[in-house]
């Protein structure tokens, strides 16, 4: 397990981690909730192999909204299961990214990284 960061340190637009995909590193997007829970997805569309945040600007959570979207192609997906509500991949899923919460630290396990969780 790796420690990404505290509950507290997760600013409200969400924040950006490296971790590791077998011996690929890659960036995950760390989501707090409104209701203190958290999410984390592979920060890669699923329509095209380009991060949500490749154009600017580089703020591409509402939590307001519980909404990401990507600022190339305007995309929506659900903040809380990943889901594409709109946008070329319509009904797809973000990658989910595991992470847990131990003493209000969030670890993400890389030991399952890459193989779960494709939606
Ligand atoms: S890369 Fe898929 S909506 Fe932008």
């Amino acid at each position: 397990m790796k420690r990404i960061t505290t509950l507290e340190e997760i600013p409200a637009r969400g924040m950006k981690f490296a971790y590791m995909e077998g011996p690929l590193e890659e960036e995950g997007i760390l989501l707090k909730m409104r209701d203190g829970s958290v999410r984390a997805y592979k920060n890669l569309c699923r329509h095209l192999p380009m991060r949500l945040d490749d154009r600017a600007p580089s703020e591409f959570f509402d939590a307001d909204k519980g909404q990401l979207t990507c600022n190339s192609h305007g995309a929506c997906f659900r903040a809380d299961d990943g889901l594409c509500t709109g946008g070329p991949c319509k009904g797809s899923h973000l990658r989910i990214v595991l992470v847990t919460v131990q003493n209000g630290v969030v670890f993400v396990d890389e030991s399952v990284t890459g193989s779960f969780f494709d939606v």
